[in-house]
């Protein structure tokens, strides 16, 4: 076990490097199944992607003022991508996880990504569940593997499906838990809107001398169901920020001891008991009319966002973090993703 608590598997590297490719396939075959245009390998469909603003509070407390986004208080330009898990386009009431991505701009220092160590971005990735099905980066490729084999055929009852294969590996001996946790968040678990969803960075990061995970939750409390169109989780961001703001607020829970605030199994959750949450910042998204501003979406839709676009005072960890270095980098070329990252100078206007 290394200083950081990671226990990292010889010719880890080579195997994630293998595991690039074989979502490559992945991407191919939901271009196959879909529009033929390559797109990411998760998270395809987007419902919007957007400019925010996030504000590190002034009150934190000394434990919580670690690396060049929490030191000091003050305000960052941001990117804003909501998300569906899937590799492939389905309907927003299909069963899935969701992502909320944010890309903070003008962050000083150096960073940790090969070939962008001069970039001012900071990149905070999170899913709307406070851990993962799969402990470890082995395990979540079978679980992609079963998920996404070609050949799968879509079991529905209602409009809660799955597919065979995924079915087949779930209920094999020794599944017993990720069974549990795919069929109860995520296959039988229905969202009406994305502003009420709390989301989570799920694995574990550095924090300083410390290690961290990170979540958001709403700033405001019950919201109203839209109706339940194909795109309706779109049509309820889209036609809130006409007027209104979006906010959440961004928590981080620093680790506590090596059981119950674990660096490598990402499926075990660090609980509020465990590690009370600090609240830190607050990501605001100002009212734009996403109908006019199909430039700004485009834009931000090529971004290519990571979780080791970092300084390394925030070095992400655990296995499951560690593949996603080779992973996203080949997903991201594989679907051109725009390789120079935002500064803060672009001027992408809405239509008048
Ligand atoms: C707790 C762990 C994880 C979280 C919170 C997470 C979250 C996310 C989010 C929110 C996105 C969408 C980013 C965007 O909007 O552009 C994303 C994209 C992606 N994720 Fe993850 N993810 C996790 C683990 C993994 C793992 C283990 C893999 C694969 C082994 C993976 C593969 C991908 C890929 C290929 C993309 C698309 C990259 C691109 O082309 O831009 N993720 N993830």
């Amino acid at each position: 076990m290394n200083e950081c608590g990671e226990v990292i598997e010889p010719g880890e590297s080579s195997r994630f490097a293998a595991n690039g490719e074989e979502i490559n396939a992945i991407q191919e075959q939901a271009a196959r199944e879909g529009d033929h245009e390559v797109r990411r390998g998760f998270h395809n469909k987007a419902h919007a992607c957007v400019p925010g603003t996030f504000t590190v509070r002034g009150d934190l407390p000394s434990e919580a003022r670690v690396g060049p986004v929490f030191a000091t208080p003050g305000e960052f330009p941001a990117w804003v991508r909501f998300s569906n898990g899937s590799p492939f386009v389905a309907h927003d009431l299909a069963g899935d996880f969701r992502g909320l991505a944010i890309k903070l701009v003008g962050v000083p220092g150096p960073k940790l990504l090969a070939g962008h160590e001069h970039a001012t971005t900071q990149d905070f990735l999170m899913l709307n569940n406070p851990f993962m099905a799969a402990p470890s980066a082995e395990t979540f490729m079978e679980f992609t593997r079963a998920a996404t084999d070609p050949d799968r055929k879509e079991l529905c009852l209602g409009d809660a499906c799955i597919s065979d294969t995924l079915f087949t590996y779930l209920n094999a001996p020794g599944h017993e838990d990720t069974r549990g946790f795919i069929l109860h968040r995520v296959v039988l678990r229905l969202i009406g809107t994305l502003r009420d969803q709390r989301f989570w960075s799920g694995s574990t990061f550095k924090f300083g001398e410390t290690t961290m995970r990170y979540s958001v939750r709403p700033c405001e409390g019950a919201f109203k169901l839209p109706g339940f169109r194909n795109d309706y989780l779109r049509r309820d961001i889209e036609g809130h920020l006409r007027d209104d703001e979006i906010c959440y607020d961004f928590y981080i829970q620093l680790a506590t001891d090596p059981e119950a605030t674990p660096v490598e199994n990402a499926s075990d959750e660090w609980t509020a008991e465990e590690s009370p949450p600090i609240r830190v910042a607050r990501l605001s998204i100002p009212p734009i009319d996403l109908d006019r501003c199909h430039a700004v979406e485009d834009f931000c839709n090529g971004l290519r966002f990571n979780p080791w676009h970092c300084a390394p005072e925030y070095q992400p960890l655990g296995s499951i973090n560690r593949i996603r270095k080779a992973v996203y980098e080949a997903s991201q070329t594989a679907r051109d993703g725009r390789l120079q990252e935002p500064d803060g100078s672009e001027t992408i206007a809405c239509e008048p």
